[in-house]
């Protein structure tokens, strides 16, 4: 039987020369691959508190949408910079290849609200870290952190660890 990963295909030298890419929207596109992706993540989480599910841009989104809704639970993004219309914190970060900002609602996250953050792939962790400082800003308790793909050679497991985080990821 086809497995998660068999749905994703990998574009060399996207954005940039260099990078492997991980394309996911084969696997979203796929009505089983898609099924499959958002039962395995949501598996860790069966009996589990939580009050939100917080999507990091973009395809953060599309997983975390879903997985919110499975859930019964609200879903709360977090944006780049100047997307989000309300008043937003703000916090910098590293990218695989480039930098960037990301923002989220001030008023998104209540103190003490048990999150989930998701997104589709961990690579140097710089996304991830920048969405936890934020929900963490708020009060927000990080409950875990779900990705389709982990990128081992590039660190960003080791370092959500290192923050007291919980990573969960279908495959590498
Ligand atoms: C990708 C991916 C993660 C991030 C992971 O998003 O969806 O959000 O990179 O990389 P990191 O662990 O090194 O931070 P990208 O920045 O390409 O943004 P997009 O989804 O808006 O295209
Ligand atoms: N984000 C950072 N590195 C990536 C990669 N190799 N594939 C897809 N998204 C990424």
């Amino acid at each position: 039987m086809k497995q998660v990963q068999d749905y994703i295909r990998t574009i060399v030298d996207f954005p940039h020369e260099g990078i492997m890419f991980r394309d996911v929207t084969t696997l979203f596109a796929d009505p089983r691959g898609f099924r499959m992706a958002i039962d395995q993540m949501l598996h860790p989480y069966a009996g589990i508190d939580i009050d939100k599910v917080v999507g990091l841009e973009a395809r953060g989104f599309i997983l975390g949408g879903a997985i919110a809704h499975q859930l019964s639970v609200g879903f709360v993004p977090i944006r780049k910079k100047g997307k989000l219309p309300g008043r937003t914190i703000s916090q910098d970060y590293k990218l695989e290849y480039g930098e960037a900002i990301v923002e989220l609602h001030d008023d998104a996250i209540k103190p003490g609200e048990k999150v989930l953050v998701v997104d589709d792939l961990l690579a140097t962790g710089g996304t991830a870290e920048a969405g936890i400082k934020l929900i963490q800003r708020l009060g927000g308790e990080i409950v875990s952190c779900a990705f389709i793909i982990d990128l081992p050679e590039l660190g960003g497991r080791k370092r959500l660890e290192a923050m007291g985080m919980e990573v969960n990821a279908l495959c590498a």
